[in-house]
């Protein structure tokens, strides 16, 4: 038995949308930064007699995950079953589930359980593309620092390559958590709907190509005001588009609004960029910001919540045994 462990990303310029429904193919290319172990997942495959069997924080997996294990078998040319348990740990209750962590964890244990027990190398890529499978955001998670999910055109050419390693992203995700409840609509029903329905959706995927190559510079040269400008007008675009779908998607609550003007604020205060804010298909704040300004970032939640999570940037996920 082999066990593996990984962590979530937090998306700077979002993935929403998809043009192949079967092989998760984005309508466009996505960045992330993948962050630390406070976060994880932990998941163990080994080789099964009977039949497939994939347990999920202690539930049977959606029918949908076992896609996954058939494409293993595909790509190693093999014919054998797997016994997959995965597990998520965060430090606060509710929020912040994490289907990214998982699955890249599950690439893992299973990328080393074929080259422990039958010799077969995957690359990084393939990695990528296993998580992929099980879900598109869970392909960046398989790679460490800042990430980008090249969206590609097909199976083959979607993948996530990594921008900068950790050690050159000096940034934080001061994550807080606003809200306990569950979501109504899952990020791969809502995205469907707003690919079908939305206009504003058009437009974002006009611009966006130019938000990844403005976002990927600044990444590599440090250029930090830039990128949090960019991850805040993505943050803003996508969920301009989800309120913009019919029926329409509101994600955010009041607390998130509020963290919104907060963060504005500051930046104002300042006299230049010092963080961003970020939203996924959830209420929860993500505000990026330099690892020196982490405490300044973490009073923006006063009276909010003190729900709080310091996540740095990480090395990716790793083989525990
Ligand atoms: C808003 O990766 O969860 O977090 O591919 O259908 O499993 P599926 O969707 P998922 O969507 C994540 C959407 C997002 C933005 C992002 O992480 O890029």
């Amino acid at each position: 038995m082999v066990t593996a462990i990984a962590t979530p990303n937090i998306a700077l310029v979002k993935y929403w949308g998809k043009k192949d429904e079967n092989l998760i193919i984005p309508m466009n290319s996505s960045i992330s930064l993948t962050l630390d172990e406070q976060l994880k997942c932990i998941a163990e495959a080994e080789f099964a007699n009977g039949k497939d069997e994939m347990v999920v924080n202690g539930k049977p997996a959606r029918v949908d995950d076992y896609r996954v294990l058939d494409y293993v078998r595909k790509l190693a040319g093999i014919d054998k079953r797997f016994k997959i348990k995965s597990d998520t740990w965060f430090p606060v209750a509710g929020g912040l589930a994490s289907s990214a962590a998982g699955f890249a964890a599950i690439a893992f244990a299973l990328a080393a359980l074929l080259e422990e027990e039958e010799g077969i190398e995957l690359s990084i890529k393939d990695i990528s593309r296993i998580a992929r499978m099980g879900s598109g955001s869970a392909c960046r998670s398989v790679l460490g620092g800042a990430v980008e999910w090249l969206a590609g055109t097909n199976d083959e050419t979607s993948y996530a390559v990594q921008l900068v390693p950790f050690e050159g992203v000096e940034l934080v995700d001061v994550i807080g958590i606003l809200s306990h409840e569950e979501k109504k609509f899952s990020s791969r029903a809502g995205m469907q709907m707003t690919v079908k329905t939305s206009k504003l959706y058009r437009e974002r995927m006009k611009t966006v190509g130019e938000r990844i190559e403005k976002a990927r510079a600044a990444l590599k040269e440090k250029d930090y005001e830039t990128l949090f400008a960019e991850t805040m007008a993505d943050s803003d675009s996508m969920h301009a588009c989800m309120m913009d779908t019919q029926p329409p998607l509101n994600y955010l609550n009041e607390k998130s609004l509020e963290i919104i003007r907060r963060v504005n604020g500051l930046n104002e205060k300042e006299g230049r960029i010092v963080c961003g804010y970020t939203f996924d298909a959830g209420p929860d704040a993500h505000i990026i910001t330099e690892s020196k300004n982490a405490a300044d970032a973490e009073k923006l939640f006063g009276g909010i919540t003190d729900e709080i999570i310091i996540a740095t940037v990480s090395c990716g996920p790793r083989v525990l045994g």
